[in-house]
């Protein structure tokens, strides 16, 4: 194209559209065309740019990561403070702050907005004559950095904004990086051994605050706007709920968990809903924000300090707490592990006091430079151990001993580390960051078999836990997963047991019995195979619908299953050969355990052959059930998107599988055309 007036015109038209598909992808998760188009309209636009750089602008999409490295920060004055929040830790204070205000708004009506409370960093975005020209971080609220080159990296960002904007306004907002982006960063690290973050809002800090934006552009970044911070010119909104609204027309990413709220009561339900679900939004929220939505009111209530009267924090119950690590302990796990796990002075993290947390292993205690002594960050998420996060550094005294697992298990009698609980040798596996006690008949292990037997999600066998598995085996009660079925003959001794009762024994007992009906699947996951869990279990029941036919499966026939490979098929494989392992079936299969089922005709069912993934809040029902109904119609449901995806359903607030979905073509389904779906195969 030589003519510069038809490559201009050109130009423009592209940049239009492709800010229109950025706009569709990046900021409401909703594309209208593939990849591969976009692609060729990007390419087709950085030749026309390279032709004629006449024509080249700032606000080009192509110029989202051009600038060269910096050697420091400039510095921005914010024209408006940017505020911090007053918090509240319970609902007698949420109350305390809504009495307040109320009083000093006397008849005044009021409603409010709530929004969730992401933990990342306050950013202030300029926009000028519709273009983003100065991007800041809060600093101490009146200065910030000058961190421009690098928002401009993050797409859901607009460099340009509508005509009719107005022409000079600031928005500010939150840049996060969503959990999933935090791990894949994490790993990455890892492997290049590198020191890990801490959590999803250190790895966005950190990300930001590059001085080589190429780095921030790898970064999966996003941004929720969450307020105005001054316009110039123009009617502007008189609620900030209309103002959020006016700022997504504009083209800004809002969060579309926010909700307009009409009294405190439903400001807490709103709380207490995300209270349960935060462990399934996609970023990591530490509460939620509670802002009165009349601006007018805003300004009568105003600031004290460097906190707005109009708006508070009503913090989530906390996950991360800090105390000293007293000494590090070892456990065995089921298949031998040797566990480290941190004994701590006893802390209440979130209203749950914990006096232990996972360790993982003596690598990752090194590459997290924890050390005996050391005051160190723990972390609860849902009902997972809790574990530790990483040392404070700055709470060194030099009196903090660095710990070695081999010194740690040494027994001076021996002359050689052993097993803490039966005194034999261990060995570490080439290649393997495990230590493992090598006696397959160590009791530990024993023990650890008959908990995950019993577990919830295998045999759920209630009231048979870690306590009372220990008593049993210290009692000579039961050696393996078999001889819980015959405990029924054993009544006498286990009323003899301590702290039990006739009715809890015959609770047991009937739990016990009960579980004989389960689920080859659980039969399966309850057998402790290694590298085994829930998917695969049932993966492997649907195919052989026998233990016998499982067991008699070859190398070959298992690996000829999608998503088996080498690991699996040899872990079954051994856990089968064992004579102890055939025994302790047999002895199964006699006490009456199901360990076969009918195959279920699943080529006629209407989902048949159709592996969905879920991701995002479902509204009709939880996730789990939702995979229930799909099973039950004979499709299946799958925890991550591959090539044999064939359907992605989209709830509300989608994660990175909505990505992963577009690049492969996947047919993506709202809740909407999911439950249509399920209602013509039912
Ligand atoms: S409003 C004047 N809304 O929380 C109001 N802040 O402690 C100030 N934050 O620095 C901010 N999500 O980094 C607001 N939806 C939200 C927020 C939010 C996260 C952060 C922000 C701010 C800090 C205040």
């Amino acid at each position: 194209m030589a003519d510069p007036e038809k490559a201009q015109n050109r130009i423009q038209e592209l940049r239009a559209e492709i800010n229109h598909h950025n706009y569709r992808y990046y900021v409401l998760d909703s594309p209208e065309i593939s990849d591969a188009e976009y692609d060729a309209l990007m390419r087709e636009l950085q030749q026309l740019e390279t032709q004629c750089p006449q024509f080249l602008t700032p606000d080009s999409p192509t110029q989202r990561v051009g600038a060269a490295p910096l050697e420091a920060f400039g510095v921005v004055e914010h024209p408006i403070p940017l505020l911090s929040l007053g918090n509240a830790f319970a609902k007698d204070e949420l109350l305390a702050w809504h009495t307040r205000i109320s009083k000093m708004l006397g008849h005044a009506r009021f409603d409010f907005v709530g929004e969730h409370k992401i933990d990342g960093l306050a950013v202030a975005l300029t926009y000028v004559n519709g273009r983003f020209t100065t991007g800041a971080t809060r600093g101490d609220g009146l200065r910030g950095e000058d961190i421009t080159q690098n928002l401009r990296t993050i797409r859901s960002i607009p460099l340009s904004v509508p005509k009719g904007a107005p022409s000079r306004f600031e928005v500010r907002g939150e840049v996060y990086l969503p959990v999933a982006g935090f791990h894949k960063i994490n790993k990455e690290r890892e492997a290049e051994g590198l020191p890990l973050f801490a959590n999803p809002r250190n790895a966005a800090a950190g990300s930001v605050r590059q001085l080589d934006p190429r780095i921030t552009a790898r970064r999966p970044l996003d941004i929720y706007i969450y307020m105005l911070g001054y316009p110039e010119g123009g009617n502007m909104p008189t609620t900030h709920w209309e103002t959020l609204e006016y700022l997504k027309s504009l083209g800004f990413k809002v969060n579309p968990n926010n909700r307009q709220l009409s009294s405190i009561e439903q400001v807490e339900e709103y709380y207490q809903t995300w209270v349960g679900k935060r462990e399934s939004l996609r970023y990591q929220a530490d509460g939620i924000v509670v802002k009165v939505n009349q601006l007018e009111l805003q300004t009568r209530l105003g600031d004290v300090g460097r906190e707005p009267r109009w708006a508070v924090a009503y913090k989530f119950p906390a996950v991360q707490g800090t105390t000293v690590l007293k000494e590090i302990g070892i456990s065995v796990g089921r298949t031998g592990t040797l566990n480290p796990y941190a004994i701590l002075e006893p802390i209440s993290v979130g209203g749950v006091t914990i006096r232990q947390a996972a360790l993982h292993n003596e690598d990752d205690i090194r590459r997290k430079d924890i050390r005996i002594g050391d005051t160190v960050i723990i972390q609860r998420a849902g009902e997972v151990i809790p574990e530790v996060v990483g040392p404070v550094v700055s709470k060194r005294t030099g009196k903090e001993k660095e710990f070695k697992l081999l010194e740690a298990i040494y027994d001076k009698e021996k002359g050689r580390p052993a097993c803490p609980v039966c005194g034999s040798e261990v060995m570490r596996p080439e290649g393997e960051v495990m230590y493992y006690c090598s006696n397959a008949a160590c009791p530990a292990q024993a023990q650890r078999r008959i908990e995950l037997f019993a577990s919830r999600s295998a045999m759920d066998i209630r009231g048979i836990g870690e306590n009372l598995t220990a008593t049993l085996f210290r009692e000579g009660l039961v050696r393996d997963i078999a001889d819980l079925y015959h405990l029924k003959n054993k009544k006498e001794q286990l009323l003899n047991l301590e702290k039990m009762g006739e009715k809890s024994v015959s609770n047991i007992l009937n739990a016990i019995e009960k579980s004989k009906e389960q689920p080859l699947a659980r039969v399966i996951l309850g057998l402790g195979i290694r590298h085994i869990g829930e998917e695969t279990a049932e993966l492997l029941a649907g195919e052989f619908h026998s233990l016998d036919a499982l067991s008699g499966a070859s190398r070959e026939e298992l690996m000829s299953i999608e998503t088996i490979g080498p690991k699996i098929a040899d872990s079954i494989i051994a856990l089968f050969r064992q004579e102890t392992n055939r025994d302790i079936i047999r002895r199964l299969r006699e006490a009456g355990v199901k360990l076969a089922e009918k195959p279920v005709k699943t080529e006629k069912l209407p989902l048949a052959g159709m592996e969905f993934v879920l991701t995002g809040t479902l509204e009709s029902f939880p996730r789990q059930e939702a995979e229930a109904k799909i099973k039950a119609l004979g499709g299946t449901a799958g925890s991550s998107v591959t090539r044999k995806t064939t359907h992605l359903v989209v709830g509300a607030d989608p994660g990175t599988k909505l990505d992963k979905a577009r690049s492969l073509g996947t047919k993506i389904l709202n809740e909407a055309e999911f439950l249509e779906l399920l209602s013509r195969g039912a």
